[in-house]
């Protein structure tokens, strides 16, 4: 699969996985669409993007802003005649334990990590069944698998997203669409210092676990490969992580002993 002259709408994509992403792609020759509420920081990934030769549109909204997602569609048809790809990759961590956590941050973060994501999907599944083609790109997470301590919104949110793309896939799997759904592990970005803490302000802290992370442009390469060779899910992310899913599979009641050991990262 080749990316020349592919639409790539990125969520999210004014810093992190997101910003990696929009590199990766636009090298390998890609037009990409920049998506997230900080539209300097988008200016600043799109200016990068120049170096590249495709053709990059700063797309900025706010995911939980639904009432948009139809008029965005809109503007990137206008302007590319199409979408190819569209990674969904806009979201927010959490660092609170349950018996802390105020209920409407578990309604935050489902509105960002899941309602929004449906929206914008379903306003972009009839273009896509349309055109016979399309990708959708779910960035989901380890914790869509294995819940932490202190992410039990976040775990929740990033679960009930694969669910509903494992639904749509195989919905979808006969008019052409693709969906790759990523679980990333640790991953070296900001994420720890923009989630939300118990009362829904920002943690503001780098995670050791963060700062140790798999290097982002790694991860970014990484999830191109993926999406072009096809796969349904797949994993990014250090050994740590890919043992945990190991054990979760074959020995869950191990891997739930040793996340009681998990306190405060
Ligand atoms: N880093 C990791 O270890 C890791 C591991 C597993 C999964 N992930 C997932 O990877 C994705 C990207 O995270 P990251 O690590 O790159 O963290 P990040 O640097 O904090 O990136 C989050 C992105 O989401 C955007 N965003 C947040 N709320 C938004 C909203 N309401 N509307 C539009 N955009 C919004 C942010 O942009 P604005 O603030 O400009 O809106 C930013 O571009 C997330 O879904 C995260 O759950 C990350």
């Amino acid at each position: 699969m080749d990316f020349s002259n592919k639409t790539v709408w990125i969520t999210g994509a004014s810093s992190g996985i997101g910003e990696a992403l929009a590199y990766a792609m636009a090298e390998k020759g890609a037009n990409v669409i920049l998506s997230a509420r900080r539209e300097d920081e988008l200016q600043r990934v799109a200016k990068n993007c120049q170096q590249f030769h495709g053709t990059t549109l700063v797309l900025p909204f706010d995911m939980i802003d639904l009432a948009l997602h139809a008029s965005k569609v809109q503007e990137v048809i206008q302007t590319f005649g199409q979408i190819d790809y569209v990674i969904l990759n806009a979201g927010v961590s959490q660092r609170s334990y349950v018996q802390d956590t105020k209920f409407e941050v578990y309604r935050s973060l489902f509105e960002i990590n899941f309602f929004s994501i449906i929206s914008l999907t379903q306003a972009i599944l009839p273009v896509f069944q349309q055109q016979g083609f399309g990708c959708f790109v779910p960035i989901a997470s380890v914790a869509g698998r294995i819940s932490t301590p202190r992410r039990a919104a976040y775990g929740a949110s990033k679960h009930a997203l694969i669910g509903f793309f494992d639904s749509l896939r195989a919905e979808v799997y006969e008019q052409g669409i693709q969906v790759t759904t990523i679980l990333p592990g640790y991953i070296q970005t900001n994420i720890s210092l923009h989630a939300m803490n118990e009362h829904g302000e920002k943690y503001g802290k780098m995670d050791p676990n963060q700062a140790k992370g798999l290097d982002v442009n790694k991860t970014a390469r990484a999830i191109v490969g993926a999406i072009q060779a096809g796969k349904n899910e797949f994993f990014v992310g250090g050994a740590l992580e890919a043992f945990g899913l190991y054990v979760k599979r074959f020995f869950p009641g191990l891997l739930f002993y040793m996340i009681r050991k998990i306190k405060n990262t």
